[in-house]
């Protein structure tokens, strides 16, 4: 995140402007989310702007709070989701779930008033699952080896996402994750609804949600602004 470090202060400065006093901000997970954060906390403090936070995930939390951001629960809405991604494609379509987190990121996002995502240069492709990178599909416990049948008809190959000792992986949510493979999605929109059409699935790391802005992260200490808005 060094060489990075410029550009997010850059997009802090930005994204605080535009924050309100007494909004609710959904926090999405993740390096950058948490990077993101500990640069913008101290400018809304300045600019004397309290917000309340939702935290999508324990590691979210733990920086929000060493913020001093006030958390709050999901009620059911929010203002602005700021949020992280694994890839970004070429009509801002997303694949996110590399910290585990994305079934209470999809929810909250889902239901945001605005959304900006951050995301280094690199992670931007023309089509998701380029270089390898898997779709995390959420799935509960027991449809573990019903659903890699199904995920593997729809020519994805699953496995089991483990921590570093071989044991499961578990999401806050008590589910399993399957890593999964994929040639690059030509229409990932079909894809997240067919995944998810999978008994047992409970959330897809594919997210086609718009309007968005996304705020792209470049080596050289700038960052280019995004707008999708069909
Ligand atoms: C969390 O489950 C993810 O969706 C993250 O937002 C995503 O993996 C990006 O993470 P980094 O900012 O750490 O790359």
């Amino acid at each position: 995140m060094d060489m990075l470090a410029p550009a997010l202060k850059g997009v802090a400065r930005e994204l605080s402007k535009s924050i309100s006093s007494g909004s609710t901000i959904g926090l999405g997970s993740g390096s950058t989310v948490a990077g993101l954060m500990d640069e913008i906390a101290p400018l809304l403090v300045a600019g004397s702007k309290q917000v309340n936070g939702v935290p999508t995930s324990t590691q979210i939390e733990l920086v929000a709070r060493r913020n001093g951001i006030r958390l709050v629960p999901f009620s059911g809405a929010v203002d602005l989701c700021v949020d992280g991604a694994d890839q970004v494609d070429e009509r801002m379509n997303l694949l996110k779930g590399g910290g585990g987190a994305l079934l209470r990121e999809k929810v909250v996002m889902g239901s945001a008033k605005s959304v900006a995502i951050v995301a280094s240069a690199k992670k931007f492709v023309k089509r998701l699952c380029e270089k390898g990178v898997r779709v995390p599909v959420e799935v509960v416990p027991i449809a573990r080896e019903s659903s890699k049948a199904r995920i593997s008809l729809l020519g994805g190959v699953p496995e089991e996402r483990l921590l570093p000792k071989g044991y499961p992986y578990f999401t806050e949510n008590g589910n399993m994750i399957l890593d999964t493979m994929f040639e690059p999605l030509d229409d990932p929109v079909a894809m997240e609804s067919k995944l998810k059409a999978v008994p047992g699935v409970a959330e897809v790391g594919i997210f086609t949600f718009k309007p968005l802005t996304v705020y792209r992260l470049n080596d050289d200490g700038t960052f280019d602004v995004l707008k999708w808005r069909d």
